[in-house]
């Protein structure tokens, strides 16, 4: 233990939910609320930011949740508290996604340190990756990660590829031919600057050939991002997943995504969530039956080393924090 945190349990509970500001989100919708009182932070949904069309069912929303409270839960634990999380505590109030409690002050959690320094610098990054591989004993700690969050890590195997490149060309595909989702992208891509969410064309990359597409974020428009002088080759998709499908274990696998990209950025990897073929019923099948019938897919992930050239990617937006944090009867 290296000295007493200063700041206070409310203090650090304000930083925590700031810093889960941080997390990614589908369509960068950001569907959080947090209300602080005393050693307490309840996570609320905001039910006017999930995507009905593109999420009907909310399970990329719940993924969400789930990260931003991984990540509030590592800001206090690097903070030097204990931290208590109650996943949703209350049947009757559905809005109600978890309570954070601080406990008392914690020895010093490096681990804790590393990931929470990592929040700042983790983007999706939708540019193509260099050549350079994932290797086997980096992936193994991925895994290792996501199984303490209660999640677990497939590695998609070499000829595994060409099925989640199918399965998510046919998702794309069939989505863009729906207007209801069209109009749901174009509202999550036309956002007014001031309301620091969504995905402008800014935050988008060039369409180039991919082994697996990646979804379009700009269609009909330039994208802001050119794809980078990398071929993807050494690119690694895993899939995360669990057991079960309910809201419940979505919650675990958000937070289980959000220890996998933390620690992957801390290990020098860019990361890219991709749901397109989690989005829809038969995409998501193919999906299971890559997992060989053992769980049910959340998310697929593309992982790999930047090229050398590779600039800085910038921050994408987010809401003021005075938006998204409460503290009732303060
Ligand atoms: C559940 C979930 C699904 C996502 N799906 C996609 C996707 O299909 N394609 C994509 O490019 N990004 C996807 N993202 C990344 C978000 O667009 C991204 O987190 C958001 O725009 C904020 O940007 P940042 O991650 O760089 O902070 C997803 C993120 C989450 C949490």
């Amino acid at each position: 233990m290296t000295g007493h945190p200063r700041t206070s349990a409310q203090a650090v509970l304000g930083i925590a939910a700031r810093r889960s500001m941080r997390a990614p989100s589908v369509f960068n919708t950001q569907p959080w609320h947090w209300q602080i009182s005393g050693d307490t932070a309840a996570l609320r949904v905001d039910p006017d930011r999930r995507l009905d069309v593109t999420d009907p069912d909310g399970r990329l929303l719940m993924l969400s949740l789930g990260a931003a409270l991984h990540h509030a839960e590592i800001t206090i634990r690097a903070e030097g508290w204990h931290v208590l999380a109650d996943r949703l505590p209350d049947p009757s109030d559905p809005t109600l996604i978890a309570r954070l409690r601080i406990g008392g002050y914690a020895p010093t959690d490096d681990t804790a340190r590393r990931l929470s320094a990592a929040i700042a610098h983790r983007r999706t990054d939708r540019r193509a990756f260099g050549d350079r591989t994932v290797p086997d004993a980096l992936l193994g700690e991925l895994r290792r990660a996501v199984e303490a969050q209660g999640a677990y890590l497939h590695v998609v195997r070499p000829e595994q590829v060409p099925v989640l490149a199918a399965a998510t060309a046919r998702a794309a595909a069939d989505e863009r031919d729906e207007d209801a989702y069209r109009a749901e992208l174009d509202r999550w891509t036309h956002r007014p600057l001031a309301a620091g969410d969504g995905v402008p064309a800014t935050m988008a990359v060039r369409q180039s050939p991919r082994r697996v597409p990646v979804r379009d974020f700009a269609p009909g428009a330039p994208a802001g991002l050119e794809p980078g002088t990398g071929h993807d080759a050494g690119a690694g998709y895993v899939i995360l997943f669990g057991t079960a499908d309910d809201p419940a274990d979505r919650l675990r696998g958000g937070e289980a995504l959000s220890a996998l990209l933390l620690n992957a950025t801390a290990a020098g990897l860019a990361t890219a969530p991709m749901s397109e073929a989690v989005e829809l019923d038969w995409p998501r099948q193919l999906l299971t039956e890559m997992l060989d019938g053992v769980g049910k897919p959340y998310l697929v992930v593309r992982l790999g080393f930047p090229v050398e050239d590779a600039g800085p990617l910038p921050a994408a937006a987010r809401r003021e924090p005075d938006e998204v944090i409460d503290y009732p009867g303060s």
